[in-house]
Formats: C-alpha cells, sequence, structure tokens
C-alpha cells in the first residue's frame, strides 16, 4: 500500500465538474487578474472567517507583508512571534524592515506561550504575530489582553488554520488581522498560490487593497508605493467552489484524526492535543517521538509519506540567525523540531490507510 501524505489528485476527482464549470467561466469572461470571482470570494471568505473584509492576494507571504504595512510596522519595530513556524512568518516581519523578538511555544499546543510574552515587549515592540500552527489556533484571550494593555496590534497568521475555532469564535475574527494562505496542500487550497488578509477594520481593508494594486484606488493614479500582490481570476474561482467543500472537509480530517488517536492511544508515539479552548482542523497530523528519524525510515519503507514541520526553528535558520539568540534559547521549540512528525492527513484518506500507518508505527523503533 502507498500512502501519501496529501492526495490533492483524489480531492480534485471529488469535484473535478465543479471546478471545470469554474475554470470555464473564468476563461470565457477573461477576468485573469482579479475581476468577479476574486471579489466575489472575498465577500464569502470574510463571511466565513466571521469577519468584515477579506482582501485576496497571491500568497500568503504577501498577505502577511502587507498586513505589517498596514499596521504602520517598520524599521526599528519589533513583532513578537515564535521560532517554530514556517519562515515565512519571520520572514514578512524582515521584508518591512523590522525585527522579529521570539516567545517560545507551549509544549502541548505547539503555539505561543502566552506567559512568556511580557517579558518579550519593549519600547519597540508594536504587534504579536502568533501562528495557528497545524491548524489549532493559538490561545488567543490572554495574547489579547496582553496586547490591548500594552496598546499593541494583534495579527493572526492563520495560514493553517482555515475554519479553526478558538472558543467558538473562527480564525480570521480573533484579533486586528489575519492571514491566510491558500497554497495547495492548505485545508482551502488553491490550483496556484494565494493569500488572503481578513479583518474588521475598514482603514486596514482599504490600505491593503491599495497595497497589493500598485497603491492605487483609481487607475494610474498612484498614492502610495504598492506592489503586484493581486490574486489571480482562476485562483478566485476555484477557491469558491473549495470553499463550499470546506466545513465537511474540515469534519472529515477531525474524524480521521480521531481514528488516528484511538490506534494509536498507548503507542510509543505522542498524539496531538486538542487544547480546551481549541477546535483544531488538523491540517498536519503531527505525533511526537525521540525516534522520529528511525520512525520516518520505517514508514518510507512500507510506502507511507511523512513530514517534518519543521526541522529547524527559524532563529536557528542561517538565513535568520541573530547575534543575540543561539542554540538552547527555545528549548520547546528546539525539542518539537527534533520529535514531530507528520503523518498522512487529508480528508479522503480511508480507514484502511490509517490503520496501515499506526500497524507501521507500532514496528519496534
Ligand atoms: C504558518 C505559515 N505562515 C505563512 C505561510 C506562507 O504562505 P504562502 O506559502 O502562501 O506564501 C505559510 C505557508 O506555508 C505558513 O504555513
Amino acid at each position: 500500500m502507498n500512502v501519501p501524505l496529501v492526495d490533492l489528485k483524489a480531492q480534485y476527482r471529488s469535484i473535478k465538474p465543479e471546478i471545470q464549470a469554474a475554470l470555464d467561466g473564468v476563461l470565457e469572461s477573461c477576468a485573469f487578474a482579479s475581476g468577479p470571482e476574486v471579489a466575489a470570494f472575498e465577500d464569502e471568505f470574510a463571511a466565513y472567517c466571521q469577519n468584515k473584509h477579506a482582501i485576496a492576494v497571491n500568497s500568503g507571504t504577501s498577505a502577511l507583508h502587507l498586513a505589517l504595512l498596514a499596521a504602520g510596522i517598520g524599521p526599528g519595530d519589533e513583532v513578537i512571534t515564535v521560532p517554530f513556524t514556517f519562515v515565512a512568518s519571520v520572514a514578512a516581519i524582515y521584508y518591512v524592515g523590522a525585527m522579529p523578538v521570539y516567545v517560545d511555544i507551549h509544549p502541548l499546543s505547539f503555539t505561543m506561550d502566552t506567559t512568556q510574552i511580557e517579558a518579550a515587549i519593549t519600547e519597540r515592540t508594536k504587534a504579536i504575530m502568533p501562528v495557528h500552527l497545524y491548524g489549532q489556533t493559538a490561545d488567543m484571550a490572554p495574547i489579547m489582553e496582553i496586547a490591548r494593555r500594552h496598546k499593541l496590534l494583534v495579527i493572526e497568521d492563520a495560514a493553517q488554520a482555515h475554519g479553526a475555532e478558538y472558543r467558538g469564535r473562527r480564525a480570521g475574527s480573533l484579533a486586528d488581522m489575519a492571514c491566510f494562505s491558500f497554497y495547495p496542500s492548505k485545508n482551502l487550497g488553491a490550483y496556484g498560490e494565494g493569500g488572503a488578509v481578513v479583518t474588521d477594520n475598514a482603514e486596514f481593508s482599504r490600505k491593503i487593497k491599495m497595497l497589493r494594486d500598485w497603491g492605487t484606488e483609481r487607475k494610474y493614479e498612484h498614492q502610495i508605493k504598492g506592489y503586484n500582490y493581486r490574486m489571480e481570476g482562476i485562483q478566485g474561482a476555484v477557491l469558491r467552489v473549495k470553499l463550499r467543500h470546506l466545513p465537511g472537509w474540515n469534519e472529515a480530517r477531525r474524524s480521521k484524526a480521531a481514528v488516528y488517536g484511538s490506534l494509536l492511544a498507548g503507542s510509543a508515539v505522542g498524539v496531538p492535543v486538542e487544547m480546551p479552548y481549541a477546535r483544531h482542523v488538523y491540517h498536519v497530523y503531527a505525533v511526537r517521538t525521540s525516534g522520529r528519524d528511525a520512525l520516518q525510515q520505517i514508514l518510507a519503507g512500507k510506502g507511507i509519506q511523512s513530514a517534518i514541520h519543521y526541522p529547524i526553528p527559524v532563529h536557528l535558520q542561517e538565513a535568520y540567525r541573530e547575534p543575540h539568540y543561539g542554540e538552547g534559547d527555545f528549548p520547546v521549540s528546539e525539542a518539537a523540531a527534533r520529535e514531530l512528525l507528520s503523518l498522512p492527513i487529508y480528508p479522503e484518506l480511508t480507514r484502511e490507510q490509517i490503520e496501515y500507518v499506526c500497524a507501521a508505527i507500532g514496528l519496534p523503533v
């Protein structure tokens, strides 16, 4: 048996007629850059996120970049985030000329350890950027409370958390702005690159709309220096189709995670913990073991794909090293980078496949 990490082909087969009709509509209209499908997707995605405005862009990284610019963050400013994330969270902070200040992650949720935030705040701090890693939101109530007390903005990195909930509210509605990625393998993935910023703040929304389209509100009148970060029409049309399926797909991911959880109970690997405040949408299903690399080899030998999200925390990445950070500074992140292994998870994964993966994990490592 072969078990891929994700199976985008199976998903495509399940929605092929709807996708082909949507693509045909864009090809007939020739609205390739932005256009009505993108605008309709923005309305639908904002509503899905229980928020007012969604601004579609060409990647999750662009969404983070523009959210930080709209927040007025720039050289000399600091943004508090975590080192255990995909590098884009941190890269975007450098794009605007600001500095990342890291706090470690919580050992069970793998999201920001909220007890460490206050000690990281300085007079240069402008914002906090929690990352909803693997499909589970950070513990947002203490983050928002600290931010409000210190007059800081909060930007959710929700790139992995479409449809995740925190105490009954959706990711995307939990802070001042939220940034999503529609990279193809995400829970809501485009057929190419895509991203969005979601906010209830009309001024941020207006600024981000200008920034993504060369700083204009009227064609060829450039009020501010902007970018070409528009979403393609085809991606808007595909995302509209897929958004309709997202609730069902997230439910399916949750039920696959439950099957893994029951089969792996009592095994040598630690399974993900759904925090009491969270509704996890399992973008990634990462198990924990000190024998991670050996386990990955055993799985590969049985035709089971796995992945490491992420093997090196950002403060130890060559490109992002700073003299004031080094090995041992964020021990929970560093241990997670050594011990977590992502198993196959996607809505079309079968019970037989999960049983096969769990049987392989039962082998001595
Ligand atoms: C946590 C996180 N932030 C940001 C991004 C960047 O998104 P994109 O790849 O769409 O630029 C990703 C994408 O993988 C991510 O996982």
